[in-house]
This record gives C-alpha cells, structure tokens and sequence, in this order.
C-alpha cells in the first residue's frame, strides 16, 4: 500500500454534529434535571411522600401509565430531591431502596436488595445467595428495627416480579409494619401494566394500593417541548429545523406519546446527519431514523426469541416465500416445523404448544394470527408475517444454532395439502 493511501479510520472519522453540550444527553441513561409536563406528577408524588420527612409512614403508592410516559423519571427526580431535603434537616431518618424488578424478579433477590440498603456503610454485605428465605427476612426485619426510620422501597417494573414470583415478598414486605416494634416500611411501586394488580392477593392489594397515579401518554407538543429541552441539553438545537423536530414529535405521539421513543429517534437522526452530508437535521432525517429504528426492534425482537419460537417462525417465513406472502395455516406451518426440527435434531413441540407460540409472535408484533372457522370441518389457526420473509430469515439464520437452515430453499411440493 503506498504512503499515501488514505488512513483506514478516516473515513469513520465523521464530523461530529454535537459540538458543545453532551453527547450523553441523548442515551437511554441520562437523567435529566427538568422534566417538562411532568411537574404536576412530581409534586404530587412528593406530596404523598411527604410525611417521612416528619417520620411518618407515607401511603404506599402505585404509579401505572405506558412505556416511556416519564414514571421511572418522575420517581427519580422525587428522590433526588428528597435526598437533598434529608441533608438539611437532622432528625429525620429516610432510606430510599431502588430496586428495578426486571432483572430483581424473586424474592431472595428483592428482600436481599432491601436488607442490603439498609445496611450502614461499614457493615458487611449480605450473602448473595444461600440463607433460607426466613432467615433473610428475618434479618431484614431486624435492619428495619435498628435503623428505626422510613424505608422507602422503590420496585420499579413491580409487575415483572409478580408475574414471575408471584406476590408472597410483598406480602412479606408489608407485614414488616406489623411486626417490626420501630422502622417503617412505605412501598412504592411502578408499572406499565394496568392488569398486574389481577393477580394480587386480595390481601396484598388493599394494602399495597393505598394511592394510585395514573401517569398519561404526551400528546405532541408535550413531546415536542421534551425534544426541544433535552436538544438544548445535548447542544443541537441549532442544528435541527423546526419542522422536523415537530416530525419527531408527532410521529412518537401516534406511538402511546412515547418520549423514549423520540429521543430514540433524535438520537439515531444525529448519528446519521453525522456521517451524510446535509449537516442539519430534515424531516427527511427523522423518517429514516423512525426506520432504522423499527429495524433494530425488529433484530432484537427476533434474535432474542428462544429456540422453538424461531423455528415456527422460520416455518412461517418460509411459506410465505413459497405463497408470495398471504398466511399460512397450523396444518401447513407445523408440518413444516416438525421436519425443520427434525433435521435440527430436535424433538418438536405439539400442535397445543405450537398454538402457544402463534399466540405470543402475534403479542409481539411480528405475525398477526388469526382462528379461522370451516364450519363443519372445523377451525385452524392461521398466521400472517408481519415483516418480508427474506429479512426475518436473514435475522433467524444469523442465530449459530439455525445456520444450517441457510439452504432450505422454499419448495412448492413441501407444502402439505390443508
Ligand atoms: N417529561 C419528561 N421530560 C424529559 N424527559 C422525559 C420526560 N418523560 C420521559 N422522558 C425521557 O423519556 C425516556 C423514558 O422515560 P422513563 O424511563 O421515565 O419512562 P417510563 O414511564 O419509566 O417507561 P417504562 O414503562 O418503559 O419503564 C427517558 O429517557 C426520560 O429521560
Ligand atoms: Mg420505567
């Protein structure tokens, strides 16, 4: 290669877009410090947490509202604020315990996440797995009455733990109060999941839902003022047009008003203003993140799924190559989900199971399934793919596992007859 060849970074070397302010303003982690349209929320939140600052056990509260409408946010900046309230005043005794129940999901794990904020900083940690239930509760209930305060327990996704362990921790965290001579516990949960109260013990859910906030989806000028501030934040509001960030907005506001769903989008717009050559964010720009965006959903979506949901899905994506899309029915699919099985060197599932899967792929987006009647001659399940056949192949084939499918290649004659 000659000396002057172009450096192979070079051409990654992109113009940065984001000059001055923070890159970081636009990952999924950032906190910020004004959060538009929420501060009625918030004041009600702290109103109701209120009474800890005079020692007093505050109501447990839940907070329901769909993904992305500000829940975690709004708990977190109450927090914070109450941390800085704590600081000025002396006599008050308040423990604020973060626990994020989509990856805390049973109940060693949440009474140990209790006991261990309650620790002072010298103490030693407690065992991460092996006690018996009872002496870890045990335990905790002794923590809350040396430490004698509030402890307010934050369990962020609580319908994540329920559905996975059911409710007998929160049973157990509740009936703290009333076994514990000093300390109180207040519980304060959060969920995108209106139904998970369903499965509540009539016991624990007259206890544990004293307040509820219903947190609403924004509407697009919500979003658009949270897409201008947190623009501010990350230094690029010059370098937006106006139209397209009303794009943004209206575009996340048909979504649920998810705001995490549009700064997703002025994220990934920035990333790819960066390597073309307009230099501004367009409406245009916003369009193609809006896609790029879907893709990525998509692939994760996908390769995440487990095993047997990626061979039905294959099974299905294979058929519509042979049809030229439409649907196929459970006689035509499972048929052929059992030979790819086979030739896996899998045993396949029943036809029950296989239902199941149907069933969840729809809950996911990516087919949509149907029960179709024939009268007399009965009913079969039928399925749609929701996205082209060679893409969702290309995903399930990038699977180490599946590689072998490379080469099936759709053939009319394996369609069964139905
Ligand atoms: N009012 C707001 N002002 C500024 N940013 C906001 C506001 N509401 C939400 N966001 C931002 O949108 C994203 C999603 O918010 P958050 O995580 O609080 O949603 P959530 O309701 O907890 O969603 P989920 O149910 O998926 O957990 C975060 O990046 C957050 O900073
Ligand atoms: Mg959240």
């Amino acid at each position: 290669m000659g000396t002057s060849s172009k450096n192979l970074f070079e051409k990654f070397n992109h113009q940065s877009l984001i000059v001055k302010g923070q890159r970081q303003a636009l990952e999924p982690g950032f906190v910020p410090e004004r959060l538009p349209h929420r501060e009625e929320e918030a004041e009600q939140l702290a109103e109701i947490l209120s009474p800890s600052l005079k020692n007093f056990k505050p109501s447990n509260v839940i907070i329901f509202g769909k993904p992305g409408v500000g829940k975690t946010s709004v708990v977190k900046f109450v927090e914070n604020e109450m941390i800085k309230a704590i600081q000025s005043s002396l006599d008050t005794k308040i423990k604020i315990i973060d626990v994020n129940c989509g990856i805390v999901d049973n109940p060693y794990g949440v009474l140990l996440a209790v006991g261990d904020g309650l620790l002072d900083t010298w103490e030693e940690k407690l065992p991460f797995t092996g006690w018996p239930l009872d002496k870890l509760y045990n335990t905790v209930v002794e923590k809350i009455n040396n430490f004698a305060g509030i402890a307010i327990i934050v369990l962020d996704e609580i319908d994540k733990l329920v559905r996975k362990s059911g409710d007998s921790v929160l049973y157990q965290l509740l009936r703290i109060n009333e076994i514990a001579n000093q300390g109180r516990v207040c519980i304060l949960g959060i969920s995108n999941d209106l139904r998970f109260t369903e499965y509540l013990d009539p016991r624990v859910k007259s206890r544990l839902i004293e307040e509820t906030m219903v947190y609403n989806p924004y509407n697009a000028t919500q979003i658009y003022d949270i897409l201008r501030d947190r623009s501010l934040y990350a230094g690029i509001a010059d370098s937006i047009d106006e139209s397209a960030m009303k794009t943004c907005a209206a575009l996340a506001a048909q979504e649920h008003g998810d705001a995490r769903r549009a700064i997703d989008m002025l994220r990934i717009a920035v990333e790819l203003t960066e390597k073309g050559s307009e230099g501004r964010i367009l409406d245009d720009t916003i369009y193609e993140a809006k896609r790029k965006l879907e893709r990525d959903v998509v692939v994760e979506t996908v390769s995440t799924l487990p095993l047997h949901s990626k061979l039905v899905l294959f099974s299905i994506a294979l058929i519509d190559e042979i049809k030229n899309g439409g649907s196929s029915t459970m006689g035509e699919f499972y048929d052929l989900y059992e030979k790819i099985a086979d030739r896996m060197g899998v045993s396949s599932l029943t036809q029950r199971r296989v239902a199941d899967i149907i069933g969840e792929l729809s809950n996911l987006g990516l087919t949509d399934s149907k029960v179709q009647s024939f009268g007399r001659y009965g009913r079969t399940t039928t399925a749609t793919l929701n996205y082209g056949s060679s893409k969702i192949k290309e995903i399930l084939i990038a699977d180490e596992m599946l590689s072998q499918l490379k080469d099936v290649k759709p053939m009319q004659k394996s369609l069964p007859v139905s």
